[in-house]
């Protein structure tokens, strides 16, 4: 691995240094020996994104996505990181499975890969999972989700919260009462669900099961995280579960940030996803409650499908789009651009907070001498339109496909190695 001089580029904070790295770590620029040079002039330098939650599909559904190539569409997106949620097949609930993802990823990742372990056996709800074994395992867990369903028995969850405080772990919630929809719920509980005749989900759904586990969380003393929080009930409980100091941290998806129920009304279905795309309303209050901490991170959700999953009926379909390429992007556009979050606050949500989630040593560090070098290389001013063909991913339901958005990433650096460049 080459050393390289990154020259140029102005930190979240506005200064500016030349930037050494050698052997994995930044060094001063005096350091380095035949080094490559990339002038980075007019560049933002970040610390590499983290993202909190990211489907790979490997093992299980290699079609749709591969370890090798989700992680190469994180790259390409500035990250350097990714939690890999346990929804696989087989799904990730025991020592072998955590430690079998953990290993391909090391013979074939482009980003760290952080092994989220599922809270319960085979996601069925009913029986914890082997957790403790995870965690002391090879894969290290310090994150259990059954993401993609929710956790709806609420002893389960108190132990899942109490087992889990035990080895400082996080649950991490997919928020969204199944009893409170009907069969083949798929959009959003609103005018559109009537007029389009399509079944929805009620905002309730999620904030009822936000508000039960906030109450869990300050019983159990344990750490909640509550994955891809969509409606302004989600964001105004936990607001009131922080002011009550309750340890629990929440994410919003770029998709929750920019689209909204308007997208749905041609039934193309690469717009179902879970939770359902929201009405403006909503979409404010995702966007209030990043800007004021409330919502900690930015977590993509992306979720790659293949085309036979995705052409049927809209109630039929699977939920999911993909995210990472496009995630700064959208955030960018989103946040950045009206004045709603400042860098700083770009480094903390898309890469300090989500990385401290599993309290990563290597990850959402800063930007200096001595540190691992976790870089992403940012023109904030550029602007393209996306074309879905132009993916690492394995999958086409990307759902900012001929929108004209920023491009920001430029290069892309993990541990030391150039894993993306433009
Ligand atoms: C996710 C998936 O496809 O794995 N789908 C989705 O609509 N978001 C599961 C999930 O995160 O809910």
């Amino acid at each position: 691995m080459r050393d390289l001089l990154i020259t140029g580029a102005q930190f979240a904070d506005g200064s500016t240094a030349d930037l050494g790295v050698s052997a994995g770590r930044f060094v001063a620029p005096s350091e380095v020996h035949d080094a490559e040079h990339i002038g980075a002039d007019g560049l933002l330098a970040l610390p590499g994104l983290v993202d909190s939650h990211t489907h790979l599909r490997e093992p299980g559904r290699e079609d749709a996505e591969t370890v090798a190539t989700g992680t190469l569409a994180a790259a390409r997106g500035g990250y350097t990181a990714v939690h890999a949620m346990a929804n696989l097949d087989p799904v990730t609930d025991s020592a072998e499975a955590a430690e079998h993802l953990a290993a391909l990823a090391g013979r074939t990742a482009s980003a760290e890969v952080i092994v989220v372990g599922s809270v319960t056996k085979g996601l069925a709800g009913a029986e914890l999972s082997e957790m403790g074994l995870m965690h002391r395992s090879a894969a290290g867990v310090r994150m259990f989700s059954d993401d993609g369903k929710c956790v709806m028995d609420s002893l389960v969850m108190r132990r899942a919260l109490t087992y889990a405080k035990t080895f400082d772990a996080v649950i991490a919630q997919h928020a969204q009462d199944t009893r409170l929809a009907g069969p083949g719920a798929c959009c959003h509980e609103s005018e559109i669900s009537g007029r389009l005749g399509l079944p929805g989900w009620p905002a309730q759904a999620e904030s009822a099961i936000i508000a039960r586990d906030v109450e869990l969380a300050q019983l159990s003393g344990g750490r909640l995280h509550v994955c891809h929080v969509s409606t302004a009930e989600g964001v105004e409980v936990i607001r009131w579960a922080k002011a009550r100091g309750v340890n629990v941290t929440a994410e919003v998806t770029p998709h929750h940030l920019y689209l909204g129920t308007r997208e749905v009304e041609r039934y193309d279905t690469t717009f179902k996803v879970n939770p359902p795309l929201r009405t403006d309303e909503h979409i404010e209050a995702v966007r209030a409650g990043l800007a004021d901490g409330t919502i900690d991170m930015v977590g993509t959700d992306h979720a790659p499908h293949a085309r036979q999953d995705k052409d049927h009926p809209f109630d039929i379909a699977l939920p999911g789009m993909l995210g990472l390429e496009q995630a700064l992007a959208v955030v960018i556009e989103t946040m950045v651009n009206s004045g709603r979050l400042d860098w700083p606050g770009v480094v903390r949500s898309m890469s300090a907070a989500p990385a401290a989630l599993t309290r990563s040593a290597t990850q959402g560090r800063p930007i200096a001498v001595g540190e691992p070098a976790n870089l992403v290389l940012v023109d904030p001013s550029a602007r393209a339109v996306v074309d879905r063909d132009d993916s690492a991913s394995k999958s086409r339901n990307n759902p900012y496909h001929g929108r004209d958005l920023p491009d920001p990433i430029v290069a892309t650096i993990w541990a030391g190695r150039i894993t993306h460049r433009r």
